[in-house]
């Protein structure tokens, strides 16, 4: 109009404009014509592309010396392509029975909710969860939810998946923030659990200077939130603070035997300067702290390739593959199910005890009897594929619970054979082996 008005004939827009038009028609025919192009890399499945790209960038930087995490890694990789495999067959299967029935179900959209508790105002808190959308914290989001408190999930998704906690997106008391530690959070909160972390050796050892600031200056960051809103903190420490440990069974009081430069040290010697460091906010600002102590734990939603012994055996036993064993096999370890130790976790932040706690199941199985029970009870058997032995691998693990008995009344109750029953159907699931039709 504007050219119109300065006096400029119609005739050459008109001219132009069934050019552009025509040159549109000619692509469009153009593209119609050619066979579809393969989806570049980052259209992949995020967890398939992520997944498998970190690994191969951890495999193709390990030094030459490390070929035992080259050989891990590997058999990692190898796993994860032959479950892909598997997933697509299943998915071909699957389209082909809707094919043949004529009709499609689309998966329920979510828009309900597991029924939470009202809680009336002075009984419901305003709960932080770091490290929210990971295997642990996931399951202690959903008590919490249940329970009918506010809780927010401050994860940066390194381990953890929004889908871990999808089934509570959208609800008024629920709210998810992509956020790392490492950086300052501003909310008003009333308890907080800090979970951050990545707790798998595969995980934490990918980026130990990351693993280091996410346990130092994030555990830094979450005490100076509760300095400033006067909120309770309940820190998850490990048992690998005891590191190999020379006392047997671990109680709280056992300062550990951790190698200070080793393989683990970036994870172990974190968690135990953030110990310290609640302590240390504990006596100069009065901020009211708990240190949980968590011995291994198993349950759906951990990662199928992160290198811990319970998901290794299981999948592994699932694919019909050998059972990695690091020699000698009989280093011990305790195992306990995650709903016993989000129990645990919540009992600890509830109770006046402010001291370390140790949450753990004390009984102990070698790690060849524990291949043999998996596979006993999941009833399929397998050879054990024995690897050499992992530096600074604990001989011994197994808590002494009496003060998690005495001070919060606590004690596991989960047995090892339904635990593994629950994971294993986890498990299966994950990798297909269950018809999605049975599944809707
Ligand atoms: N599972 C166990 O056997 C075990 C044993 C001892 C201690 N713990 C501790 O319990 C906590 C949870 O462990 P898990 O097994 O659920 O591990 P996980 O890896 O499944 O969960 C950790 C979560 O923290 C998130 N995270 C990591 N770094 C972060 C950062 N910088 N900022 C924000 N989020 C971050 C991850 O994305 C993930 O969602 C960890 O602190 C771990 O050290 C676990």
């Amino acid at each position: 109009m504007a050219m119109g008005r300065r006096g400029i004939s119609k005739q050459p827009v008109l001219l132009i404009g069934v050019c552009v038009f025509g040159a549109c028609l000619l692509l469009f025919l153009f593209m119609r014509g050619r066979p579809a192009k393969p989806a570049p890399e980052t259209e992949r499945s995020p967890s398939t592309a992520t997944g498998l790209d970190h690994l191969n960038t951890v495999a193709t930087t390990a030094k030459n010396d490390d070929n035992e995490l080259k050989s891990q890694i590997k058999e990692a990789i190898n796993e994860a392509n032959h479950n892909i495999e598997r997933r697509l067959t299943n998915l071909e299967q699957t389209a082909s029975i809707y094919k043949t029935k004529g009709t499609y179900t689309p998966p329920v959209s979510q828009n309900t909710y597991p029924k939470v508790k009202n809680l009336n105002e002075d009984q419901r808190k305003r709960i932080l969860v770091t490290g929210g959308a990971g295997f642990v914290g996931s399951h202690l989001v959903d008590q919490l939810m249940l329970q009918g408190h506010e809780v927010t999930v401050a994860d940066n998704y390194f381990t953890g998946r929004r889908r871990n906690v999808q089934h509570w997106i959208g609800h008024p008391n629920f709210e998810l923030l992509h956020h790392d530690v490492v950086e300052p959070l501003m909310i008003e909160v009333d308890q907080i659990y800090h979970l951050a972390s990545p707790a798998s050796p595969v995980k934490y050892m990918y980026n130990p200077v990351k693993t280091i600031k996410s346990n130092t200056i994030g555990t830094i960051n979450v005490l100076g939130l509760a300095k400033r809103v006067k909120a309770r903190v309940l820190f998850a420490s490990t048992s690998e603070i005891y590191g190999d440990p020379e006392e047997h069974p671990q109680k709280e009081t056992y300062w550990g035997h951790v190698n200070t430069i080793g393989p683990r040290a970036c994870y172990d010697e974190s968690k135990r300067v953030a110990e310290t460091l609640m302590y240390a906010y504990s006596k100069r600002d009065h901020i009211d702290v708990r240190v949980a102590r968590i011995f291994n734990t198993y349950g759906p939603r951990m990662h199928m390739y992160d290198g811990r012994v319970v998901s290794n055996f299981i999948v592994q036993t699932l694919n019909g593959h050998p059972l990695t064993v690091y020699a000698p096999g009989n280093q011990t370890r305790s195992f306990m199910y995650v709903s016993d130790l989000v129990s645990g976790l919540m009992k600890l932040m509830n109770s006046n005890y402010s001291l370390p706690c140790n949450l753990g199941n004390p009984e102990e199985h070698t790690i060849l009897e524990f291949a043999q029970l998996v596979q006993d009870i999941t009833g399929v058997k397998g050879k054990v594929s024995m690897k050499k032995s992992q530096q600074d691998d604990p001989h011994k693990r197994k808590p002494d619970i009496t003060v998690a008995k005495t001070q919060l009344g606590w004690e596991p109750k989960v047995s090892l054979r339904d635990g593994i029953l629950k994971t294993t159907a986890y498990f299966r699931k994950e990798l297909g082996l269950v018809n999605n039709e049975q599944e809707q």
